[in-house]
């Protein structure tokens, strides 16, 4: 007579058989359910265990636990291989297509150029500062020492946020603000230049944008000259446009400047477009009443100043005769830089 012993191999067998051939996840508990669920076929067998003799029960107790772990055992290593065959792509992966290449990016020629200057800077010392584009008269004016009725500050030059008095927000107009920012933070010495974007009302036309760029250097320390600037910013037009680079300075006037000067440079480009001279940017030696405005001691304290467009410089270096090309992110045009 066929005993309960007897039994277990042949279901296991069986149970087997059918874990491995579930053709997927479903089926593969449905299976599971059948032979070990609380009313599968092999719970019903352990289930008959206790209507064994007593001399019986150890031998079929063991081999129904082996059973049961080989079971399980394998319910996990299909789960696993099904999990996996779920994950894996429907298709079979073609070695042999030809590859996807990430088409490779480059920089703005504005971002060039500036990257390119903050380079010459900092190999004289010069860190970058930073301040918000969203200003108050004060910092954009005020204390760059630029009057009330200086022409800047007409609503027609200017992109005031609201007409709020003293105090009032507006775009800035240039990056000298920044200077009085910094100086209002830290005591002299200072080394600093800083890029970044300004804004005013003009209507865009080949030279003009009511948005483009403008780097500010400020250098303060005791018994700083005019040689200095120069020297200063002779070295980084040649660094920027070329070794042949030759600078000029013109007499000029800015409130925040005394005595102020307009920069021209002149190279191989410059003759190219028909000139001797290009104007390029405004400086001088800080005002005494600047340094007044932020607390320096102007007995103590000498300094230069200067700003300049980024725009204009690309421009020259690329050779581009219209500065809304910059902002029209047409990829035929940035490519070519
Ligand atoms: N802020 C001036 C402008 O936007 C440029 C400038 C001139 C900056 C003289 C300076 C300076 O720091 O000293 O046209």
């Amino acid at each position: 007579m066929a005993t309960l012993l007897d039994e277990i191999e042949p279901l296991k067998q069986a149970a087997l058989a059918a874990l491995r051939s579930a053709a997927d996840l479903p089926a593969l508990e449905q299976t599971k359910g059948a032979f070990l669920g609380p009313d599968g076929q092999f719970t019903a067998l352990m289930k008959r265990l206790g209507t064994l003799a007593r001399e019986e029960r150890p031998a079929a107790g063991k081999a129904i636990n082996a059973a049961k772990a080989e079971l399980e055992a394998t319910l996990d290593t299909c789960r696993g291989d099904l999990e996996l065959r779920a994950a894996a792509p429907k298709f079979p992966t073609d070695f042999t297509a030809p590859g996807r290449r990430r088409p490779l990016g480059r920089l703005h020629p504005l971002t060039q150029v500036t990257d390119d200057i903050v380079h010459a800077f900092r190999r004289l010392g010069f860190a970058v500062a930073d301040g918000p584009e969203i200003e108050d008269e004060t910092h954009c004016f005020d204390a760059l020492n630029t009057p009330k009725d200086h022409p800047a500050r007409d609503a027609q030059d200017t992109f005031y946020l609201a007409d709020a008095g003293p105090g009032t927000s507006l775009l800035r107009t240039h990056t000298s603000s920044v200077q009085i920012r910094v100086m209002e933070k830290m005591p002299p010495p200072i080394r600093i230049i800083v890029p970044g974007r300004v804004y005013r009302r003009d209507n865009a036309d080949a030279t003009h944008n009511p948005t483009f760029h403008q780097v500010e250097g400020l250098y303060v320390d005791r018994g700083v000259t005019v040689g200095d600037l120069k020297g200063t910013v002779e070295f980084v037009f040649r660094e920027l446009m070329g070794s042949d680079t030759r600078i000029r300075f013109r007499p000029h006037y800015f409130s925040y400047t005394e005595p102020s000067f307009e920069i021209d440079f002149s190279n191989a480009l410059v003759k190219k477009l028909g000139k001797d001279w290009l104007e390029i940017a405004g400086c001088g030696m800080v005002h005494p009443q600047v340094f007044e405005n932020v607390g320096y001691d102007p007995e103590v304290w000498t300094g230069w100043a200067f700003g300049f467009g980024i725009e204009r410089i690309a421009m020259i270096r690329y050779g581009i005769n219209d500065i809304r090309l910059f902002y029209e992110n047409d990829a035929r045009f940035l490519r070519q830089f």
